[in-house]
């Protein structure tokens, strides 16, 4: 069985005090959940939340994260520092930060095994554009990347990372993919998980559909076969819509 994991990524927003309030709100209302909630929040208020969510079971994410251990990166930030701030999961890879940051498949994929080697949780990002959907080429495009990201890593680590379905074109415009499309590609990428590690380990694997995703829709795509979560992006900004997506 694999236990529903609800990520919340604030991208960049909010400021020391806008977290707390927000934090403060989502513990009230969050009573007895058996699914995992994490909340993905800017390096800069880490901290805080990570204060705020004591005695509570959610976790603590970020957002990217560079692959050396330290050196002359500016602006960069490295595993060991995200996890002194009491980090457990990173998003690697999300499409934003290949679309304006440059990231690549290579760069993901070092990403990737940098953080399974500082036993930080992988929140690995797939998802074709809407001109490869419409091309039909979204198969190819999400087996390529679900395999360039995990090049080199072993079956034994695939217990420690979770991977996010997110089709670009869903992404903070609205446009969710049906709960159906979203359950054939995850279903897709099981299954190429399961040709490379075996049928056991593509069955540990949780993977979460991202894009768009709202209280009102969380219930018809969480009850999907193969769908195991959502990446929430801008409704888990708002404490009532995280709330309704996390007690779907
Ligand atoms: P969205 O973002 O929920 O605002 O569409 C999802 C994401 O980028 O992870």
């Amino acid at each position: 069985m694999r236990i529903p994991i609800i990520a919340g990524n604030w991208k960049m927003n909010k400021t020391t005090a806008e977290a707390i309030e927000l934090v403060n709100v989502l513990k009230e209302g969050m009573g007895d959940t058996d699914v995992k909630v994490v909340i993905c929040c800017p390096y800069t208020v880490l901290a805080t939340v990570k204060k705020a969510v004591e005695g509570t079971n959610i976790k603590l994410g970020a957002q990217n994260m560079h692959w050396e251990d330290s050196g002359a990166y500016t602006g960069e930030i490295s595993a060991d520092m995200l996890k002194e701030q009491g980090v457990e999961y990173v998003i690697i890879g999300h499409s934003e930060r290949r679309q304006y940051f440059n990231e690549t498949d290579e760069t993901v994929n070092k990403k990737v095994k940098k953080a399974l080697e500082k036993a930080l949780i992988p929140i690995l990002c797939v998802g074709e554009s809407l001109e490869e959907r419409e091309t039909d080429k979204t198969f190819d495009v999400v087996k390529e990347q679900v395999l360039k990201a995990l090049e080199d890593v072993e079956a034994s680590d695939m217990k420690n990372i979770v991977i996010a379905y997110e089709p670009i074109w869903a992404i903070g415009t609205g446009k969710t993919a049906t709960p159906e499309q979203a359950n054939e590609v995850i279903a897709y990428i099981r299954n190429v998980l399961k040709e490379k590690y075996g049928e056991e380990i593509s069955e540990i694997v949780p993977i979460q559909y991202g894009g768009s995703v709202k209280a009102n829709n969380a219930t018809e795509i969480m009850n999907q076969s193969d769908i195991d979560g959502a990446l929430v992006g801008g409704d888990s900004l708002k404490a009532e819509s995280f709330l309704g997506i996390i007690n779907f």
